[in-house]
């Protein structure tokens, strides 16, 4: 088996966790034991990719879409998250690692932002990895959320048009502050990207697994990252542009 380059990880890694009821209903078991089962992949994953040395991991766990799925699984979802939340803080202390949030947070229950910002204000003085989770999260609702503030900063006068850029739109966005994504694996074979970072994916690299997110592990892990440590990441050039460092 070919090993990792350490020096040539992705900076920014970004997950769709995709295949929870799917890998459930194969087994006849509940939606909801597909997602407790996931839980477990996303503590291997976080801790891998920390201990690796992965400097910022997004997950994309709930989308604005997802509220739309029957009550009872929703329900059950943010029952599990908050369960996650608790459990897993102490760890993250121990890890090292930031936590942090992505998504409209006025969808969410009270209790859950509460949990939410507690674990984001305990871990804030930790400099490991940043671990975001996409929750009640949607990229074309969050572009119109930017666009709505960045209009209100124009009226006031605050921003001109001559001072818009890429990375002055890209502040506006719940990603404000992040680097784009490098990679971005997504799991259980579907080929879409469901409304996930839309406008921070330009040149991310895309990888995608028939394997269910509850049974992606060590080994599959390892195989997306070597799968993108032989790609060439050529943004709009030619291949001799970048060997000879143009
Ligand atoms: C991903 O698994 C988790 C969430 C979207 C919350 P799914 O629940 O989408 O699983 P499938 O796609 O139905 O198998
Ligand atoms: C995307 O998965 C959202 C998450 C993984 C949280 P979905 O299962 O909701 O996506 P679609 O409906 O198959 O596109
Ligand atoms: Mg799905």
């Amino acid at each position: 088996m070919q090993a990792l380059e350490l020096e040539k990880l992705p900076r920014h890694l970004a997950i769709i966790m995709d295949g929870n009821g799917r890998w459930a209903q194969e087994r006849m078991l509940s939606r909801i034991l597909g997602h407790k089962k996931g839980v477990e992949t996303v503590r291997t994953i976080v801790e891998e990719s920390s201990l690796l040395g992965i400097q910022y991991l997004t997950l994309f766990a709930f989308s604005s879409e997802n509220w739309l799925r029957p009550k009872s699984e929703v329900r059950s979802l943010m029952a599990l998250l908050k369960k996650y939340i608790a459990m897993e803080t102490p760890r993250m202390m121990r890890n090292n690692i930031r936590f942090n949030v992505i998504g409209n947070p006025d969808e969410l229950p009270d209790d859950i932002t509460k949990a939410l910002q507690t674990a984001m204000a305990k871990t804030s003085g930790n400099s490991g990895m940043l671990l975001t989770l996409a929750l009640s999260y949607g990229s074309r609702q969050e572009i119109l959320r930017a666009v709505a503030n960045l209009a209100v900063d124009m009226v006031a006068g605050r921003v001109s048009k001559e001072d818009l850029t890429d990375d002055l739109f890209s502040g506006y966005l719940y990603t404000g502050g992040l680097p784009e994504p490098d990679f971005l694996i997504r799991t259980s074979g579907e080929m879409r990207i469901s409304n996930f970072l839309l406008w921070q994916l330009a040149y991310t690299e895309l990888y995608f697994t028939q394997v269910n997110w509850p049974d992606f592990d060590k080994g599959h892990f390892y195989d997306a990252l070597r799968n993108f440590q032989a790609r060439e990441r050529r943004y709009g050039l030619t291949s001799d542009q970048l060997r000879k460092g143009e």
